[in-house]
């Protein structure tokens, strides 16, 4: 089922806010049933809980305890990536788990050095996780300098149904354009950097008029601000009895964004789930959005190659 589409981010009428707001709300679970996630559709018919579990720098010795622990609360959308070392720990907890398969969805990503070696790369992630296929299979960086993305999408559009859904991180306006020239297949995903200081609007408008669906990395801005020390966000956090991180979740979730902060805090990997029993105002919307600065946590798109 879906709830929420692929709609506009930003400057989207009020109409359609309230819209998206009141199926959000609908959904009102209280926590850690994963019925309670919202799907989004993507633009290949494929569905995507929206709020998910990250595993960046999860230690591959923890990742299989860690991720076993995600699913206990409730996690159902895993984000992984070959260049995280920690696949192997991901997919024995996806076995151990004896949760469905066909209620699970993974990503992994395809690593730089990789480019020109797609399926041998893809094989070599689909053997760590013990699947037998991805649900979505991301294009990491376009490490421009090398110049073999179009020639990677090009490799990962071939990959069939093993890889469910396919689509790109960190492209920027340019990177798309160069790609989009060269595609059979739409991205259905462009998974960037973003959080309340740094929103990527070109990126995030260039990837919805393709069609593309926006996933955040570093969500909570990889603990390198303090949430709470930003006074929108403390306020709605004040006047809703929620946390700065539950605020900034939620934030977005009403923006229609994709999302899977990281924890390897058992605590806050149900609290980070517990966001479906409030609503942020429109003013506290707009308030938060109004904390862009331009901020980047992570690499520049074009630095790293
Ligand atoms: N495509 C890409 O290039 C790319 C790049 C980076 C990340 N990603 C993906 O995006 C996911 C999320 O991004 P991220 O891990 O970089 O950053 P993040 O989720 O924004 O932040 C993670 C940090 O926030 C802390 N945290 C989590 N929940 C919290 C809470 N409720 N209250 C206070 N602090 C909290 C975590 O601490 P503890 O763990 O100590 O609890 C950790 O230090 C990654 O795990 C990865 O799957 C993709």
């Amino acid at each position: 089922m879906s709830v929420v589409g692929t709609g506009s981010f930003f400057g989207s009428p009020e109409e359609e806010r309230d819209k998206l707001l009141q199926s959000l709300m609908d959904q009102k679970k209280k926590v850690s049933k994963p019925e309670g996630i919202p799907l989004i559709t993507l633009n290949d018919g494929h569905s995507i809980p929206q709020l998910g579990f990250g595993v960046f720098k999860v230690d591959p010795a923890e990742a299989e305890r860690i991720v076993s622990e995600a699913l206990e609360v409730g996690y159902r959308h895993i984000d992984t990536a070959a260049i995280y070392g920690n696949e192997e720990g991901v997919g024995r907890a996806i076995a151990k788990s004896g949760i469905p398969r066909e209620e699970l969805f993974i990503t992994t990503k395809l690593w730089n050095d990789r480019h020109l070696d797609v399926e041998a790369a893809f094989e070599e992630s689909l053997a760590k996780l013990g699947l037998e296929y991805v649900d979505l299979y991301l294009l990491h960086w376009p490490a421009p300098a090398n110049d073999n993305y179009a020639a990677a999408w090009k490799a990962m559009e071939k990959l069939g149904d093993r890889a469910r859904s396919i689509g790109v991180c960190n492209f920027l306006p340019e990177h798309l354009e160069k790609l989009l020239a060269a595609a059979d297949v739409v991205p259905t995903i462009n998974q960037i950097e973003l959080h309340p200081a740094l929103q990527q609007r070109e990126a995030v408008e260039a990837s919805q008029a393709a069609g593309i669906a926006i996933e955040s990395w570093g969500p909570l801005g990889q603990g390198k601000y303090d949430l709470s020390a930003e006074a929108p966000i403390a306020a709605a956090a004040e006047h809703h009895g929620k946390t700065p991180a539950q605020v900034v979740i939620r934030w977005h979730l009403q923006n229609g964004t994709i999302v899977f902060p990281k924890t390897v805090t058992a605590s806050r990997m149900a609290e980070n789930l517990d966001v479906f029993d409030f609503l942020l105002s429109n003013e506290e919307m707009d308030a938060i959005t109004a904390l862009e600065r331009n901020a980047r946590g992570g690499a520049h798109p074009n630095d790293l190659n």
